[in-house]
């Protein structure tokens, strides 16, 4: 039989690597679409031992006529779009880009699936963004959404226009709704790999204080590895849908904090409130957290907790990996690239 193809949009991201592995032991072909840049990010790909495997192709989601060239040339069977302007904090900045890329892009694709091959499957990555200021506790497919910021806003598109193709053409698409997923790989701008990449430099006399923004916003924590295979899941379901993908904990950003450090055997203790909170090492008696405005939100999402039984019990997809074991795989990464690179 011959192999399946796939077809993955931003796949020198977090969630393109975990998953490009998970195809390529699958058995599929892998296509990796990444846009031009003088020199391609192929770090997390090597990191999971996927580089090797793939065949890439140059694609930038602002624009329809490559999209459609890459369609008709790779003709894939099924296609997940990961692509996007994916740091909420950015989207403030770049509200133009963000809705041109992140809502934008997966019309396009939509469009040259409707044009080229109505067969191709089609996930894209929706956000728990999308709650936002939350209508519900915890949050399913059928809680309203509420968006707060442009990044938000334009996941918010992306989800209906590919509820939009499904019901207006018969295309097997499906929108997951993933809450916060990290690893190794997450980039260094999202605050829990820059907590534990900072928490480890502290550790080592490297680094004096880690600033952030809100520390009691809440977040539902999940591991990217076990993400990806709802992703690929739902593609296989017998038919199209839309679904949760959560771990139905949720922590604050303190809590994260607190974990980080106590993985690498220190204690802190809280004081003053608001932007005047630090967190202190109890052993030195040294400021080593500290609460810094510049990176408060102009509006923020104060909690988000998913209800995955969709996903438990159409998908038969649970995640397995805890809170403090997904904290401590971060730390012990991390101390890894300290010793490895020195910095
Ligand atoms: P990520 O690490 O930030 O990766 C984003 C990818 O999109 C990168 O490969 C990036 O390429 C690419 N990209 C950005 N702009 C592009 C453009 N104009 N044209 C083509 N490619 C572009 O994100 P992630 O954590 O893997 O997340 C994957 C997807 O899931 C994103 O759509 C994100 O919004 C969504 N999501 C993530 C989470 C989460 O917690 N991780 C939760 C819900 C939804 P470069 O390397 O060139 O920048
Ligand atoms: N990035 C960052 N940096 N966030 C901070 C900081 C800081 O220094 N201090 C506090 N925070 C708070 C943010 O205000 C937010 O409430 C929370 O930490 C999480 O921020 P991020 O890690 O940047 O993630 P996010 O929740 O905004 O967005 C991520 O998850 C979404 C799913 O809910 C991204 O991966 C999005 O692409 C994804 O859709």
């Amino acid at each position: 039989m011959a192999k399946k193809r796939a077809l993955i949009t931003g796949i020198t991201g977090q969630d393109g690597a975990y998953l490009a592995k998970l195809l390529l032991d699958k058995g599929y072909e892998v296509f990796g679409a990444a846009r031009r840049a003088s020199e391609m990010n192929v770090s997390k790909l090597q990191d999971v031992g996927a580089y090797e495997g793939i065949e890439y192709v140059s694609l930038e989601l602002q624009e329809i006529t490559n999209i459609f060239r890459a369609i008709e040339k790779i003709r894939p069977d099924e296609i997940y779009n990961l692509a996007a302007q994916s740091f909420v904090g950015a989207s403030f900045e770049m509200p133009l880009f963000t809705s041109d890329v992140t809502a934008l892009g997966p019309l396009r694709i939509l469009e040259a699936i409707r044009q080229i091959d109505r067969s191709i499957k089609f996930y894209q990555a929706s956000s728990s963004e999308m709650y936002g200021k939350v209508q519900a506790v915890p949050q399913n497919e059928n809680t309203p959404f509420y968006p707060r910021s442009p990044y938000a806003v334009a996941k918010l598109y992306g989800h209906w226009i590919t509820v939009n193709y499904r019901e207006s053409y018969d295309i097997f698409a499906c929108s997951g709704i993933l809450f916060n997923h990290e690893s190794p790989l997450r980039g260094l701008e999202f605050v829990t790999r820059k907590i534990t990449h900072s928490a480890v430099r502290i550790k080592e006399g490297l680094q004096k204080e880690l600033c952030l923004g809100n520390l009691d916003a809440k977040r539902d924590w999940g591991y990217a590895a076990e993400y990806v295979e709802a992703m690929w899941r739902m593609l296989q379901a017998p038919a199209p849908a839309d679904y949760v993908v959560a771990t139905g904990q949720t922590h604050s950003v303190r809590d994260f904090v607190d974990a980080a450090f106590a993985h690498l055997g220190m204690e802190l203790s809280w004081s003053g409130s608001g932007t005047e909170e630090v967190g202190t090492d109890k052993a030195s008696g040294k400021v080593i957290v500290r609460v810094d405005p510049k990176f408060f939100r102009p509006s923020e999402v104060d909690m988000l907790l998913g209800d995955n039984t969709k996903a438990r019990t159409e998908l038969n997809w649970s995640p397995a990996t805890t809170f403090t074991e997904l904290v401590g795989l971060m730390i012990e990464h991390d101390k890894k690239v300290l010793a490895h690179n020195g910095i």
